[in-house]
């Protein structure tokens, strides 16, 4: 809406009397920046409604550090003992610079992102939930600060670290989860940037995640963009499929997220002798598996009770037998020091 209060007020005490022209070279324009005085600002709550409207100088604006950008996601946890531990922050910080490439943006060295996350979470220790409630989940991220008109690079770039304690990602808690194979939204394309974290690669899952919830369902599986047949990701997980002894989980081929957590489960679960296979995974492959399990930072190892396909609804085994059952605790022993840490994914602090 136009504020006409404001403009009023501009028009009574402008910032330039006497200029009919701003200050600009007309004939050289291209396209770089060259901010006009004033700017117009509308917020809007989350009912959708936008309030009024202001005019203001030209100028930064204040934005919560929790704002979408190119981000990264690992936990901190308290040990009984009461020390802090990180797992494998390294890993995330060789996915940021990953993805800053990608983006063309500059990334902070491992040395420098492994420091701040450090720093961050000891710092914010009194935040950090007593063993077995929760952990601190460390957010680092990167944007675009600068500013810039056209298409290309950011002047400037801000790297942000900041933390939250949580518990279970899902409402259900640790409860198994149903699931929605979505059929019309994709989430990446070859060639795209899938498997980078960015928000690019969360904002196109909204609708159809929003969609599925008001349905019921937790999450919701995607398929591949071309074929619309071979099995992707959930919006905020990587998927795993168990028949018999293996254990199969799409490969990462720049449409999907190289998953710190999904790379850790392979892991355990080759040490306990399942067979693990990256591949191509067909949705038919889905619907006859035992199980099905996801795995992200902020979702754990968290099992699949039914999945939704077209008309069909199938229910996979869970419980404390079951395949995701035996890797989640051999994870989160590690993960918080009840399990001895062999393989130096853990770092005390
Ligand atoms: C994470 O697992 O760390 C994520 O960033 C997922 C996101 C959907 C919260």
């Amino acid at each position: 809406k136009y504020n006409a209060q404001a403009a009023s007020a501009l028009r009574e005490k402008p910032l330039y009397q006497d200029d009919e022209y701003a200050d600009v070279d007309w004939d050289n324009l291209g396209f770089g920046l060259t901010p006009a005085d004033y700017m117009y600002g509308m917020k809007c709550s989350k009912d959708g409604e936008f309030t009024q409207g202001e005019l203001s100088r030209f100028g930064n604006i204040q934005l919560s550090p929790s704002a979408g950008a190119i981000y990264e996601g690992t936990k901190a946890y308290r040990k009984e003992n009461g020390k802090l531990l990180l797992f494998r922050p390294d890993h995330n910080a060789v996915r940021m610079q990953l993805g800053a490439e990608r983006m063309l943006m500059p990334s902070p060295s491992v040395d420098q992102f492994v420091d701040a996350v450090k720093q961050t979470a000891y710092a914010n220790k009194r935040w950090v939930p007593p063993s077995g409630k929760g952990s601190l989940y460390i957010r680092p991220l990167l944007m675009g600060s600068g500013p810039i008109l056209g298409l290309g690079p950011a002047p400037e770039y801000t790297f942000i670290v900041y933390a939250s304690p949580v518990g279970n990602y899902f409402k259900e808690g640790i409860a198994a989860l149903n699931l929605y194979v979505e059929e019309e939204y994709v989430r990446a394309a070859p060639g795209g940037a899938g498997g980078v974290k960015s928000i690019t690669n969360y904002a196109p899952v909204l609708k159809a995640l929003s969609r599925a919830k008001s349905r019921g369902f937790s999450d919701v599986l995607y398929l591949d963009s071309v074929k619309k047949k071979y099995l992707e990701e959930a919006s905020s997980c990587n998927v795993f499929v168990v028949k018999g002894r293996t254990i199969s989980t799409p490969a990462t081929n720049g449409t999907i997220l190289e998953g710190i957590t999904r790379k850790s489960v392979m892991e355990i679960a080759s040490d306990q002798g399942y067979e693990v296979v990256e591949k191509s995974v067909h949705v038919d492959e889905v619907m006859e598996a035992d199980e099905v399990f996801c795995t992200g930072t902020a979702v754990g190892v968290a099992p699949v009770g039914t999945i939704t396909y077209q008309d069909k609804r199938v229910e996979y085994e869970t419980g404390d037998e079951s395949v995701c059952q035996k890797l989640r605790s051999v994870l989160v022993g590690i993960q918080t020091g009840s399990i001895e840490d062999t393989k130096g994914w853990v770092t005390c602090i």
